[in-house]
């Protein structure tokens, strides 16, 4: 009973002693934090505090850099006393707290910074903070759409070239694994794989590069990933997408199904499929809705056929237009049925024969006066 009591009360003892030894080691210690991360291209504030044993002064304040040079100094209180380097400045900070920034956080920038506070009458106290410069890989927009057979490029780029060896660019496809389109390293060449050869180039740059496929092929579609192998082994990467497409090219066809009833087809290949809407000017004589058919080919495409039936009269009168809408077209492609153009031209050619023949006429009148004329 007794011996136990003595060992509870001894570990009693022991954690204050611990305790004691722990507050020890912390009056009069600098607090940093050890380890940050700071993006680069953006301004950073490191920071550091002491806490003041009583009766103690804080006469200086000096940061030194990652090479131990003088970063910045300064004496409390007094602004006039700050000196330091061109890229940092003195941040507004409590007391017994030192902040200076880093205006614009560069490759060269990492490393260790110490802050060292002069106490009167104590010494110098100081303490530590180790900086990882940071950067994001970035894929210049959002997803992208090209037209097959037109040109497309990607841009992907990483703000600390000076830590990376390799940029790889790499194709995923809706199904299936990814595969290498192409490679660049330092001190080479910009790498294209085999099947890519002669309609993929890439940009010889590590911080920003572009792959460019000309010409833009139905089975391009897909993923395309920007893959930066760091000296650290770390692999960075971001992603794009891409959809091919195919524009429609429609064409109208028409026979006469049974006598009076007209049958048109609009026809048009697309990737993905178009729209078809029939137009027909304010009239009631087409016979049932149209009936429209996608058929999927096999490289991609899908072939679409509108059929419209109509009363052979109405062509006579009113247009009939059929107007294909697709994603990759800024406004509908329409198709007449030739009707109202074809009156438009009958007219137009009338017109100019009798004007071409009153010309004539005009002339062998003329002619035949001065020849008369000439001849009295
Ligand atoms: C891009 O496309 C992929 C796959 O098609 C999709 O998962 C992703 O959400 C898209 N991203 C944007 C920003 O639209
Ligand atoms: C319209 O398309 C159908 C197939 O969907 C075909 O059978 C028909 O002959 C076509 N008509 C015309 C006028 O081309
Ligand atoms: C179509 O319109 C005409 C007048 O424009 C009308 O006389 C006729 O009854 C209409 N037919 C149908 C089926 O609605």
């Amino acid at each position: 009973m007794k011996k136990m009591m003595i060992q509870a009360s001894c570990r009693k003892c022991l954690q204050a002693c611990l305790l004691l030894l722990l507050v020890g080691r912390l009056q009069g210690r600098v607090t940093a934090p050890e380890h940050l991360e700071a993006p680069v291209e953006k301004p950073f504030t490191l920071t550091c505090s002491v806490s003041r044993d009583r009766g103690e002064s804080l006469k200086q304040v000096r940061w030194l850099d990652v090479q131990n040079q003088i970063l910045l100094s300064y004496q409390p209180g007094n602004r006039d006393s700050v000196s330091g380097q061109q890229h940092v400045e003195l941040a507004t900070s409590p007391k017994d707290t030192s902040s200076i920034v880093i205006r614009r956080v560069g490759f060269r920038d990492e490393g260790c910074y110490t802050c060292i506070f002069d106490m009167h009458p104590s010494g110098s106290k100081q303490g530590q903070i180790c900086l990882t410069v940071t950067a994001q890989v970035t894929v210049d927009s959002n997803n992208k759409t090209a037209v097959s057979g037109k040109k497309v490029s990607f841009s992907c780029s990483y703000g600390l070239p000076e830590k990376v060896t390799q940029i790889t660019w790499k194709y995923t496809p809706a199904q299936g694994s990814s595969t290498d389109v192409a490679s660049f390293a330092k001190r080479s060449d910009p790498m294209i794989e085999p099947p890519y050869q002669g309609r993929v180039w890439l940009s010889p740059s590590l911080s920003h590069s572009q792959l460019t496929i000309q010409p833009v092929a139905i089975h391009d579609e897909g993923c395309y990933t920007c893959l930066y192998n760091a000296h650290s082994g770390e692999t960075k990467s971001s992603t794009v997408c891409l959809s091919t497409y195919v524009l429609p090219k429609p064409q109208v066809s028409y026979k006469t199904t049974s006598p009076g009833v007209i049958e048109a087809n609009c026809t048009c290949v697309s990737r993905p499929p178009a729209e078809i809407v029939w137009n027909v000017e304010r009239d009631n004589r087409t016979m049932g809705p149209p009936v429209t058919t996608q058929l999927p080919q096999g490289d991609g495409t899908t072939l679409l056929i509108s059929t419209l039936t109509v009363q052979s009269g109405l062509l006579k009168d009113v247009s009939v237009k059929c107007l294909v809408h697709h994603k990759g077209l800024e406004s509908p492609i329409a198709v007449s049925m030739n009707t109202k153009i074809g009156t438009a031209l009958t007219i137009l050619i009338s017109v100019t024969t009798v004007a071409a023949l009153l010309v004539m006429s005009l002339c062998f009148c003329l002619w035949k006066c001065f020849l008369r004329k000439e001849v009295d």
